[in-house]
């Protein structure tokens, strides 16, 4: 949600200060890429202990991008601290929403609990969701003309891609200040309507729920699945290795979502593994276990 179009005589960047709300893997990347991009931002989460999390996964990431990006220690050093300087935490968004220019919604994929966030919020709206319609969000919101969909790739530093999305009552001054965001953010930006999934979960969950249909029926075993994938299609992972990455929770409320709304689609049926692995609380990398073992 676009809050003010506020300028700077310092830096050229469209916001700001940008607020966070979420601190999972995905708010966790988007305050990071943010802050590094010369942003300040506040990143909220409901309770300390989960902030404190974030802040270390942030500190970590960090650290590998300081790594490939800077020859000189000192200057990754330098960078690494300026970034984590940049950002603050809060456990309430109130607090932050006064003074921000954008705000980004990264909460749990479940339409009910973002429009409590933004029952809660009343005068700002959140921005940035990968599976629910933007519109159905927006109905939320009171000034729909700041509101816009910003979707952002797990993990955010690596991936340079951000999917920007208008629904009819987005104003073109939103809409333009939020690809000029994408770029200050140093992501590539793409548009489409307003449709399940977008562009890149439409194809891709689909494509993943397939693969764990195919273990389903016996077709095939997950490691080879994952080995034909890599090598005969050229992903970076094969889609269990990425399930396990983006996480089965997440991908279970997307697929829920879908099937809830669209219950003839074929694609969006549930799949009975899924839902038996997620109710097992084996979630993939974050808890240590999903279709393959992890070192907690
Ligand atoms: N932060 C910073 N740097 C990172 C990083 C992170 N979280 N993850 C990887 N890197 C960088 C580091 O420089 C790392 O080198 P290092 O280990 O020396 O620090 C380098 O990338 C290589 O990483 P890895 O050796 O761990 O492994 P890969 O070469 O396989 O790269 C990957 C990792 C970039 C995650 C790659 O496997 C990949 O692109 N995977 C596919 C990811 C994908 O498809 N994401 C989209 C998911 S869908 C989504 O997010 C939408 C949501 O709505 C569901």
């Amino acid at each position: 949600f676009v809050r003010s179009f506020a300028t700077s005589a310092q830096r050229a960047n469209a916001f700001n200060h940008v607020t966070v709300i979420g601190g999972g893997l995905m708010g966790s990347g988007i305050a990071q890429v943010a802050a590094s991009t010369g942003h300040t931002v506040s990143l909220v989460d409901q309770d300390n202990t989960i902030l404190g999390k974030s802040m270390n996964g942030i500190h970590k990431s960090l650290e590998r991008v300081a790594k490939k990006k800077f020859e000189n220690p000192a200057a990754g050093e330098a960078f690494v601290k300026d970034t984590m300087g940049r950002i603050s935490t809060a456990t309430s968004p109130i607090t932050c929403v006064s003074h921000t220019d954008l705000v980004i919604e990264a909460i749990v994929e479940n339409l009910e609990t973002k429009k409590k966030l933004f029952r809660e919020l009343e005068a700002v709206a959140p921005d940035n969701t990968s599976s629910i319609p933007i519109t159905d969000i927006a109905v939320a919101a009171k000034r729909k003309d700041r509101f816009g969909g910003l979707h952002f790739f797990n993990p955010v530093p690596m991936m340079k891609l951000l999917e920007v999305i208008r629904i009819p009552a987005t104003s073109d001054a939103t809409f333009d200040k939020l690809l000029a965001f994408g770029k200050d953010m140093e992501k590539v930006t793409v548009s489409c309507k307003d449709t399940p999934g977008f562009i890149v979960n439409r194809l891709l969950v689909p494509y993943m729920l397939e693969a764990v249909r195919m273990v389903e029926r016996g077709d095939a075993s997950i490691q080879d699945v994952d080995t034909a994938m890599k090598l005969g299609a050229g992903y970076p992972m094969g889609p269990f290795e990425l399930s396990d990455y983006v996480g089965l929770d997440t991908m279970k409320f997307i697929l829920d979502g879908w099937s809830k709304n669209y219950p003839d689609n074929p694609l969006f049926k549930p799949s009975s593994l899924l839902d038996k692995m997620v109710a097992q609380g084996k979630l993939g990398r974050k808890s240590g276990e999903g279709f393959y073992p992890y070192k907690k």
